[in-house]
């Protein structure tokens, strides 16, 4: 592992039960791509996020046991990945606050979810944000911080998650515009044709539809599952279309190129719905069994879980820690006793004009010089130190008539210079205005 490879990582609510979309929207394509070589992959159990949907503390717990379990028996290889519970990171609440104070609101207002719930109530009459907490309305932020914090560059995600991933990048490039380049851009990382499954209902696969097929239901109850599956009405014989087949949708997302291209024909060919729900209870629980029975021994064990998840939390602390370390100082929360030091790199920025007084030969001079000490204005000999103390004054100041009034005592440099001298004039007229 190297820190310039390519980090992918990825997170999934600890609510309910995995279930089929979860496995092949989030699960399978992250544990593929975790054993590429030349990637680096984090995956969590995002148990802050699971907060904002239930106030069901047993079964918190009991979703993040099944869906450590899962990612486990899925082939998660936790030697190999940085595998943890987001709440073991209090790094990433500590960067949500930091995305809170530049996020725009207006931002916030515009995130998918949060808008469903808004349109609900107004069609319902209700007002806009009823049942809306705030936890709902910063779920973006909180999931920008999961993915910055880590410096991700790749995030596995379905579809309805692609405007999360914008949301983070507008954050990280607020928070690098302000406080210089830190945090990495992340894009989401969708595959295609499969990123989002059906449901039993043919509505997309989603808990909060209760259309979904479990991932490790027993044998069974998947082939129940898979018979209730909605379709048409076609009898056997008469040739079905794929399009818009919810059956064929999930077939496709198990099955290679070529078997799904002869369950097209099979459409084609009027197969009979009882035995295409059939093929696909097999082509599902050939790739699903293996992983059933892993699954089944870790939830008999659910200290070994625990193990795995503790150190998978101190190796991405081990990167949490000192990163936050550097992105607390960058926004100003510093120890006091390096003030002085870093007030005096702080103007590193661009060197001032400055007027610059000597004497040679019982007379008194001045000269201006810019940031780099180039020299800009002259003064001839004054006797009288006083005299010219009164135009350095004015000179101090921005005062840019001074040139015409004094030009009796002044050297006025070449055109190639009048440039940089008004300049070096705006810019002490500026500092005058802002130490007044
Ligand atoms: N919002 C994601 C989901 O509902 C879960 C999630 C939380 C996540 N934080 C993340 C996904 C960071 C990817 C990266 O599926």
């Amino acid at each position: 592992m190297t820190s310039d490879s390519l980090r992918f990582l990825t997170g999934i609510t600890t609510t309910g039960t995995p279930h089929l979309g979860n496995y092949v929207g989030a699960i399978r394509p992250a544990v593929r791509a975790s054993r590429q070589a030349g990637v680096q992959s984090f995956y969590f159990l995002a148990d802050y996020h699971a907060l904002i949907k239930v106030g069901e503390p047993a079964r918190i717990q009991r979703s993040t046991l099944e869906i450590a379990a899962t990612w486990l028996a899925a082939g998660l290889d936790p030697d190999k990945v940085v595998f943890y519970r987001q709440s073991d990171i209090p790094e990433i609440p500590e960067l949500t606050w930091f995305l809170t104070c530049l996020t725009g609101k207006g931002l916030l207002n515009r995130a998918h979810a949060y808008k469903a719930q808004v349109d609900k109530n107004l069609a319902a009459g209700s007002d806009a944000d009823a049942d809306v907490t705030a936890g709902l309305f910063m779920y973006p932020v909180l999931m920008a911080a999961d993915i910055l914090m880590f410096k991700a560059h790749k995030v596995p995600v379905g579809r309805d998650q692609i405007q999360h991933i914008e949301m983070a990048r507008d954050m990280a490039a607020s928070f690098n515009h302000l406080y210089g380049p830190q945090l990495v851009l992340p894009e989401a990382e969708i595959e295609d044709n499969v990123a989002t499954l059906p449901g039993l209902d043919g509505r997309k696969m989603s808990k909060s539809y209760d259309n979904t097929i479990a991932l490790f239901a027993p044998r069974e109850l998947l082939r129940k599952q898979i018979a209730g599956l909605v379709t048409d009405s076609r009898a056997p014989g008469e040739p079905k279309s794929t399009e818009g087949s919810a059956l064929f949708e999930l077939y496709q997302a198990f099955a290679t190129p070529d078997e799904t291209e002869a369950m097209r024909q099979a459409y084609a060919q009027g197969i009979a719905w009882g035995e295409a729900k059939q093929q696909l209870f097999e082509r599902i629980d050939r790739e699903i069994a293996p992983m059933r029975a892993a699954y089944e021994e870790f939830m008999g064990h659910p200290q070994r879980i625990e193990d795995i998840l503790q150190a998978g939390a101190r190796k991405a602390r081990a990167l949490a820690s000192p990163f936050m370390a550097q992105l607390r100082h960058s926004v100003g929360l510093r120890n006091l006793s390096a003030q002085a030091g870093a007030a005096a790199a702080a103007p590193v920025a661009k060197a001032l004009p400055s007027v610059k007084q000597y004497r040679e030969d019982g007379r008194f001079f001045f000269k201006l010089v810019d940031g780099q000490g180039r020299l800009l204005l002259q003064s001839k000999g004054f006797d009288n130190p006083r005299e010219a103390a009164r135009i350095v004054t004015r000179l101090n100041g921005g005062d840019a008539s001074v040139l015409q009034a004094e030009a009796a005592h002044l050297v006025l440099p070449g055109a190639d210079a009048a440039e940089r001298l008004a300049q070096a004039l705006q810019a002490l007229r500026a500092q005058a205005d802002a130490a007044s």
